[in-house]
């Protein structure tokens, strides 16, 4: 008999790097409600870190539709009853699924307390750490939480020879991807209303980086 092969795809590096991430996600992130993945690759982050916050909801999304389809299969093969099934979300748009009331109200959704983004804005345009800004901005409200995980440029310089190579790596494979200067990226979401909270070091030269939705701005 052959065995159809499910849709789970695989990164390896989210077996090395989803540890240390969850000792991170355990101090920053609120123990309820829901907590919105962007660009949730295949899932296997989303079942890990659900399974640890068995008093919130996880939401994964991505804009890619086999990705998502992997998301589905991962949430079917390690059965979470706190994972929503994926939705499509490309955080340029000006409007993203879950600000639409016919998705919130099928959802059911609870609040969305906090923001995850584990390596993306340095592999997309410069446009999707704007677009993720805005959203994050228009979403979540006073006290909300941002997290972001990826290699970052600090003070305009790469931090290790390993991260200016994949720089050079991520330009070659599209001249609008590489490895965003920290600065930058606080300035854009300074500019949603969010206040950088804390920055951790994390193994392999990423960094964990926290924001706060500020009480200023529109709720
Ligand atoms: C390197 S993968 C990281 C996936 C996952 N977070 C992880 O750590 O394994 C980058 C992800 O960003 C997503 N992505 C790229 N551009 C995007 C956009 N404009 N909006 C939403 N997701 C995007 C891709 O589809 C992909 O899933």
């Amino acid at each position: 008999m052959v065995t159809p092969q499910d849709a789970r795809q695989y990164a390896p590096a989210t077996e090395r790097n989803r540890e240390p991430i969850l000792e991170i996600l355990l101090q920053v992130l609120p123990q309820s409600g829901t907590i919105l993945e962007i660009a949730s690759g295949t899932g296997e982050h989303a079942v890990f870190f659900a399974s640890r916050f068995r008093d919130c909801q996880w939401l994964p999304t991505d804009v890619n539709l086999e990705l998502r389809a992997s998301i589905i299969a991962w949430t079917e093969h390690n059965v979470c009853d706190n994972v929503y099934a994926p939705l499509e979300l490309d955080v340029r748009e000006p409007v993203w699924a879950v600000e639409k009331e016919a998705v919130t109200q099928r959802l059911n959704l609870e609040p969305i307390v906090a923001i995850v983004n584990i390596n993306m804005i340095h592999i997309s345009p410069w446009s999707a750490c704007l677009g993720l800004m805005a959203g994050a901005g228009r979403i979540l409200t006073a006290g909300g939480i941002l997290y972001l995980y990826g290699p970052f440029k600090q003070g305009g310089k790469h931090t290790a020879a390993s991260n200016a190579a994949f720089d050079e790596y991520l330009r070659g494979q599209n001249q609008e991807w590489g490895v965003r200067n920290l600065d930058d990226v606080v300035a854009a979401a300074r500019a949603e209303h969010f206040i950088l909270k804390q920055i951790y070091q994390m193994p392999a030269n990423n960094l964990s980086v926290v924001f706060e939705r500020s009480a200023d701005g529109p709720s």
